[in-house]
């Protein structure tokens, strides 16, 4: 496998477009099970596959200087499939932890866990944890991988926190604004996605940072995630700088 690009003189191979990139890219990685289904392939041949893939969104987010990458791996509602492939994709975690940590962690990727880790057996709820560690001190690239996540727990876990601040009297209910409740979400700390990608050809967010997608520039791809290269990303990012992004103001 090729190493990650060097920290220095990107590579002339992609069509960096001029403008600056978005800080914070987020990837819906979908359609797995249909790459595998076209190749007569069982679903964790596509799962094994979009591992690679990640791989090369990684490297397409350092190469770019995207600064934040947020991957959905692993919904909330992804616990209601098949126990084979729930049990396939757990073990494919543990071992891309194992394989991929000391890579990223030498290439200034700090990895965080946003979503319930606590669903996952103690052995990977461990690794997660010392994955974060060995890389906190880093800061080229924050990845983060979204597992066991959904935006509608997310936000009410927020709110459970908000409702105790006031019972125990943190909180005055006046004093709760956005900062307040977003200091509460997984994502405290991070900035909003600028741009959302999803594959697959699928047109929807399925949970998937439901706060913090209130003005994220969208980009469905028709594309199945183990197919995606580095091309893609660098064409989502041109189309991305090509936007007028508003906030609801007047339009410039
Ligand atoms: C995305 O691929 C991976 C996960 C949700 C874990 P899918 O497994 O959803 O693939 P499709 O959508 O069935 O093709
Ligand atoms: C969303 O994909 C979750 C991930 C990519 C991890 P799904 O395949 O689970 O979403 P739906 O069920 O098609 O909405
Ligand atoms: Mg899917």
């Amino acid at each position: 496998m090729s190493s990650f690009p060097a920290i220095t003189a990107p590579k002339g191979a992609l069509a960096l477009p001029l403008a600056p990139p978005p800080a914070h890219v987020a990837i819906i990685m979908d359609g797995n099970g249909r790459w595998a289904k076209a190749r007569g392939l069982p679903r964790i041949a596509g799962h094994r596959a979009g591992a690679r893939a990640v791989r090369r969104a990684i490297e397409a987010a350092l190469e770019h200087g995207v600064r934040w990458l947020t991957l959905y791996a692993f919904s909330s509602e992804n616990w209601r499939r098949p126990r084979e492939e729930v049990s396939d994709l757990t073990a494919l975690l543990r071992h891309y932890l194992k394989s991929e940590i000391a890579e990223l962690a030498a290439n200034g990727v700090r990895l965080r866990v946003i979503g319930e880790a606590a669903r996952f057996s103690p052995d990977i709820q461990a690794s997660l944890k010392e994955a974060e560690t060995i890389t906190a001190g880093n800061a080229r690239l924050n990845l983060t991988i979204a597992l066991s996540y959904g935006g509608r727990d997310e936000i009410i876990a927020a709110a459970r926190k908000v409702a105790e601040a006031v019972k125990t009297g943190a909180l005055d209910p006046a004093d709760l604004d956005e900062a307040a409740f977003a200091s509460r979400l997984f994502t405290a700390g991070m900035p909003d996605p600028d741009l959302i990608i999803r594959t697959s050809g699928e047109r929807r967010l399925s949970n998937f940072l439901l706060w913090q997608a209130a003005y994220a520039e969208l980009i469905f791809l028709n594309v199945l995630w183990p197919d995606f290269a580095a091309t893609h990303f660098s064409e989502a990012l041109a189309d991305y700088a090509g936007r007028e992004r508003r906030f609801g103001a007047r339009p410039g």
